[in-house]
């Protein structure tokens, strides 16, 4: 008997018990005992009808991804939801939790399904690069009809039993919490009504109802803009088209090419690494799992700028009350009509009903006195990032905080440690570097310092998952992680601008790549005289840091995005960089003040300057402990910066790539472009010389 499905009888039905924690994915352990229990299940002569159900915390969440890539073990998937559905007894699925993916196929595969009102429904093996490949995409539109199924196989979101129901997709919801429960209920009843087996693959009325619509086609023209870069997406919808142009055989053939396609396709390694790398983030190395949590019932930030009010939204968004401080009234006004405008902007949206906006106002408060912290449990100071001032703030809420409230800086960019020296308690002291809009972006930088403690480094992971960020824990330098490669990047896409380049060109290159936008457009957003005002305090404090137009453009008062002129110029209400003119007569006058004769740069040299010269500071950052694994950096780019996530993140892309060609790559740029981002990391120049990747490390 199989150790992760069993069979068991309660009356006329016969149970198919799926055991495998956590998420009972589908390896072959699980395939193989479900064709057993079946086996089983026919063969019982007092079973009149089959249910299945599993332990845990959720019914099947679809394939074990982590044997994607290796040789296929029979029995395959496809196999056994084409056995269950040609079962002759009955078989009702019975679901709780999620069933995703292989579990929502299996489900399909079964002849009713009902499931637990707090359950949901979803094929979201897009988001690995893949299409659904054991019937999904031939069974599901036999049941919704094509809009509804093309909606839920491109987008991967998951759908609650509510609208499951609705939809055709199931055929009961039973309120409760245990599955096998109302299975039981639902199977007793349809025996007493004589159900017969319903097979999905003989059900063709919503099969011929869209026949030849031109659903496809608009959604393919849909895809264009929103799937941009991706390949499954549109394999999706060509898997799916099959089912309404071939018989079901057929359309199961089809389904398996274009899911192979899928399979082999770069983008799929570089997603489920994503997958993968997003969960294995939340576990820090030498942080003990079971290391004590501090409870955070109430928030404190300063600052009610785009920032402060950002980082205040997550905390009401999640139920905890925030109190606000700023210095003047004015500020405090203003940055409560903002939070207030995004929360009614998203109820116009349908994202959160007026009820919402109102409760989540009501937990935001505001003062003008630190006072008014004493009671919180964890305060995030947001304000710009001086350190002398940050200082001054550290200071006074070491006076203020309660003990073992936790002292927390967004700074972007400055030494955990200093500001941590301010305090009594520097084993309270962290930093929270959320991104901008911080009501948006999925990444929380966490930055411990030399003294925070266990204690506190693992609240502030905790937190994070709480309000929904996905939470990486990095080391004390310039700019931690993301900002330090970052800027990198930055002097490097300005430097080949200087030698030659157009700022579009560079920009073009990155959002070829996939990036959402390039460097000088993203500069634009965050504010040209952000960059400006590092550079001069770093000139001040001695750095080497050459004369660019991008300082020109600063002292010209061009600031991005906000003064509707920057790098590129904008129109009212449209955030589209149109290529402005001046600017290239700017860049020309530059070029021309400082000897510089422009050259034709290729693309192929900006990307390989823009990204080789991330992947080397990387490599040091990895070299100094600052991140602890390779996929903590892939991960901070992919939510923090918009990497390509089918690129798996800049290191993940770099090992495609490969480590000896960057490493060659670097060294020569190290001698004709020189500088000292271009010295080669130790550690690139061993993975090099040992033939190896970051993914080994
Ligand atoms: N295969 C293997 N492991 C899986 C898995 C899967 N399909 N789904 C989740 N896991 C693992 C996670 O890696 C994690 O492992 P660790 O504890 O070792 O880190 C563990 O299960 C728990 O997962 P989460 O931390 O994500 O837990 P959660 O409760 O937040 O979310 C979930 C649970 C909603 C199921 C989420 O894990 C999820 O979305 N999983 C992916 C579902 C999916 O994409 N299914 C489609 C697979 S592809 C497919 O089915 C192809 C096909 O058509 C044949």
């Amino acid at each position: 008997m199989s150790e992760v499905v069993s069979y068991d009888r309660e009356g006329a039905i016969g149970i198919i018990t799926v055991n495998y924690p956590p998420v009972n994915a589908l390896g072959h352990a699980v395939r193989t005992g479900l064709l057993e229990a079946l086996k089983q299940g026919q063969t019982d002569n007092d079973a009149k009808m089959l249910l299945v159900v599993c332990e845990g915390r959720t019914f099947v969440a679809g394939a074990d991804i982590r044997e994607f890539g290796k040789p296929m073990q029979e029995p395959g998937l496809v196999t056994v939801i084409n056995t269950f559905e040609s079962s002759d007894k009955p078989v009702v699925a019975a679901i709780h939790g999620t069933a995703l993916g292989g579990g929502l196929e299996l489900a399909l595969g079964c002849h009713y399904r009902i499931a637990l009102d707090s359950a949901r429904v979803g094929l979201p093996e897009v988001k690995l690069g893949l299409l659904p490949g054991a019937g999904g995409t031939q069974r599901l539109p036999r049941l919704t009809g094509a809009k509804k199924a093309l909606e839920m196989i491109t987008t991967g979101e998951f759908v609650k039993a509510d609208d499951a129901l609705e939809a055709g997709i199931i055929d009961a919801v039973a309120q409760g919490d245990n599955s096998r429960t109302i299975g039981l209920e639902y199977a007793a009843k349809l025996i007493a009504e004589d159900k017969p087996v319903r097979r999905v693959r003989d059900i063709t009325d919503k099969i011929s109802a869209d026949q030849g619509t031109e659903v496809f086609e608009a959604f393919r023209n849909n895809l264009t803009a929103k799937a941009r870069g991706l390949f499954s997406p549109f394999k999706c919808v060509d898997a799916v088209e099959a089912a309404f142009s071939l018989p079901f055989d057929e359309g199961m053939k089809r389904e398996r090419e274009l899911f192979i396609e899928c399979m082999e396709s770069p983008q799929r390694g570089g997603l489920v690494h994503a997958f993968f790398a997003e969960r294995e983030v939340s576990k820090v190395p030498g942080l003990p799992k079971d290391t004590p949590v501090r409870d955070v019932k109430s928030v404190g930030v300063i600052g009610a700028g785009t920032m402060g009010g950002g980082i205040a939204m997550n905390f009401a968004n999640a139920g905890i009350p925030v109190t606000i401080v700023e210095l003047k009234q004015e500020a405090l006004d203003k940055g409560l009509s903002v939070i207030r405008k995004n929360y009614e902007s998203s109820a116009k949206k349908g994202r959160i009903t007026t009820a919402q906006v109102e409760e989540r106002m009501a937990l935001i408060k505001t003062s003008l006195s630190y006072d008014d912290f004493k009671s919180v449990d964890l305060v995030i100071e947001a304000v710009f990032e001086n350190m002398d001032i940050k200082k001054q703030i550290f200071g006074q809420l070491d006076k203020v905080c309660k003990p073992g409230a936790i002292l927390a800086s967004n700074t972007s960019t400055l030494d955990i440690d200093e500001i941590a020296s301010a305090t009594s308690r520097p084993e309270d002291v962290v930093g929270m570097h959320f991104f901008s809009p911080a009501n948006v972006m999925k990444l929380l930088e966490n930055v411990r310092g030399t003294k925070t403690s266990d204690e506190v480094k693992a609240t502030v992971m905790a937190l994070a998952k709480k309000i929904g960020k996905v939470g990486v824990m990095v080391g004390n330098c310039y700019g931690f992680v993301g900002n330090r490669m970052l800027h990198r990047r930055g002097a490097e896409a300005t430097a080949l601008v200087n030698e030659g380049a157009s700022p579009q060109q560079v920009d073009k290159v990155l959002t070829d790549l996939g990036f959402p936008m390039g460097q000088f457009a993203m500069s634009d957003l965050a504010g040209i005289d952000v960059g400006y005002s590092i550079r001069k305090e770093r000139r001040k404090s001695g750095e080497d840091i050459p004369a660019n137009w991008m300082d020109t453009l600063a002292e010209e008062g061009r600031l991005g995005q906000k003064t509707m002129a920057g790098v590129y110029q904008y129109e009212e209400g449209n955030r589209k960089p149109v290529v402005d003119p001046k600017v290239d007569e700017l860049i020309a006058g530059f070029r021309k003040e400082q000897g510089i004769e422009p050259r034709a740069i290729t693309d192929q040299e900006i990307l390989e300057r823009c990204m080789y010269v991330m992947v080397n500071e990387g490599a040091k950052i990895l070299e100094e402990g600052i991140a602890d694994r390779s996929l903590d950096i892939d991960i901070v780019w992919i939510y923090g910066y918009g990497f390509p996530a089918y690129h798996g993140g800049p290191m993940f892309w770099a090992d495609q790539v490969g480590v000896k060609t960057i490493y060659e790559t670097v060294k020569r740029f190290h001698d004709t472009v020189g500088g000292d981002q271009w010295k080669p990391s130790e550690l690139l120049a061993k993975l090099a010389s040992e033939n190896k990747k970051f993914g080994d490390l």
